[in-house]
């Protein structure tokens, strides 16, 4: 029952009730009426029977009765007691067969057995229709009672209905659809449409601080790396040793990569989930290149060999930024996790793929990974369980997939498509 639709069980209800309340009706009109029958009747022909004996046959005459009466007694001649008559109890009873009906009044003296009887059965055939009419009543009230339950269960949770659907049809829920209280009377409903209204409000002002967040910390982040980007600038110029102009150099690659994340992470704040992938427009290789440039000596610091593989040429333009984050997460994690091996860098015609010979992830794992915060049993170093997350993020924007599967030789394979 408390699987049913609303509406339903409401109905079931009210039927039920209805039910019980008018069948108790009618079985107590059938039982009054069986009651009283037999009550008036066993009273009429108790006195009748008395009459006859004191009037008639204690005076040796032949009893006087009416066109529907009749009498029999175990010991008069020509009144003996007919076949179907024996075997009744003493005072009331009802002899009722397919064609006939009688009312049978016994009364028993020493050594005699006096039989009234009377014929009933126009009256049997009143009560039968009695009868059937109480049933027929009995049946239609409760088929009213569906209908008007049904009518009035519709009535009474429309607005609840109302307020269901446009709670799931709350595709915009996050923007600033208007709320749903004022639409309601101030009753259960209304207040379960102000509560929704109060939650979604909270929820919407978390969004808005963690948005104002990311885009005030990228924005304040910008003048510090400008004043680094222009001091490195101004020592490059100066005059300095190897050693020291290859560290600028580093300070000035660090800076700009800096910036460019700070810009990404702006578009992103920026970018809510309806707006378009932003365009670019840097190739798949250009990133790869810049790429290699860039993690490879970490690579071979570590002692992993490291390959860059152009499988098939991708001249599609891209959002440099982003792809950079992209790859960069996932050469980095393959760099974490890789204790001996190598790492390959697989450009496709359809994106690219980075490769492993690390612990690999447990194929259990393998769909929380992407979830923020989620960090594998053998995570190393300080990381937060954020990389991956920015990726699938990153991907679901710019209208990429990202999936990882597991490769036969116990690595693991995380592959970008990005068309
Ligand atoms: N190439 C990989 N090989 C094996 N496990 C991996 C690999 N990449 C990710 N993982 C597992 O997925 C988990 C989540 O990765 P993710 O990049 O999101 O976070 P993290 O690397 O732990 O921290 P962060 O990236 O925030 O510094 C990791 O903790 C690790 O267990
Ligand atoms: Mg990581």
């Amino acid at each position: 029952m408390s699987k049913q639709p609303l509406v339903r069980r409401i109905v079931i209800a009210f039927t039920l009730m209805t039910l019980v309340v008018s069948g108790g009706f009618s079985l107590g009109i059938v039982a009054i009426v069986h009651f009283i029958e037999e009550h008036l009747v066993s009273q009429e022909m108790n006195e009748e029977l008395d009459s006859i004996l004191q009037k008639d046959i204690a005076h040796g005459l032949a009893p006087r009765l009416d066109l529907k009466t009749r009498l029999f007694a175990s010991h008069m001649p020509g009144y003996e007691i007919p076949k179907n008559f024996i075997g009744l109890d003493e005072g009331f009873n009802e002899v009722v067969t397919d064609t006939e009906a009688y009312y049978v009044y016994i009364r028993d003296l020493p050594q005699q057995r006096y039989l009234l009887v009377q014929e009933q059965a126009e009256f049997e055939a009143r009560e039968n229709a009695l009868f059937a009419t109480v049933f027929a009543g009995f049946l239609l009230s409760g088929l009213a009672a569906w209908l008007l339950g049904w009518l009035m269960a519709r009535t009474i949770i429309a607005p609840l209905v109302r307020l269901a659907q446009q709670v799931r049809h709350r595709d915009q829920l996050l923007t600033l659809a208007p709320n749903l209280a004022p639409d309601y009377p101030a009753d259960e409903v209304g207040h379960l449409a102000a509560a929704f209204d109060e939650t979604l409000g909270q929820l919407r002002n978390s969004l808005e601080r963690e948005r104002f967040f990311t885009s005030d910390v990228s924005h304040e982040l910008r003048t510090p790396l400008m004043v680094i980007a222009s001091s490195a600038e101004l020592l490059e110029t100066a005059a300095l040793d190897e050693r020291g102009s290859s560290q600028v150099n580093r300070i000035q690659r660090a800076t700009a990569e800096i910036s460019e994340l700070v810009e990404t992470f702006l578009l992103l704040a920026r970018a809510n989930s309806q707006s378009n992938p932003l365009s670019g427009h840097g190739t798949l290789e250009q990133v790869a290149q810049e790429q290699t440039e860039r993690w490879a000596p970490r690579f071979s610091e570590q002692g992993l060999a490291f390959q860059l593989i152009v499988e098939e040429n991708n001249t599609a333009l891209l959002h440099s930024g982003l792809l950079s984050t992209v790859m960069s997460n996932l050469l980095r994690n393959a760099l974490h996790y890789t204790a001996s091996g190598e790492v390959r860098l697989l450009l496709t015609a359809s994106g690219f793929r980075v490769e492993d010979t690390g612990q690999g992830v447990s194929s259990e794992q393998q769909d929380n990974i992407f979830k923020p915060f989620v960090r594998g049993p053998e995570a190393r170093g300080e990381g937060l369980g954020l990389g991956l997350s920015l990726v699938k993020r990153i991907c679901a924007h710019q209208r990429w997939q990202v999936r990882m599967y597991s490769l036969p030789t116990a690595g693991s394979c995380f592959e970008v498509t990005l068309v």
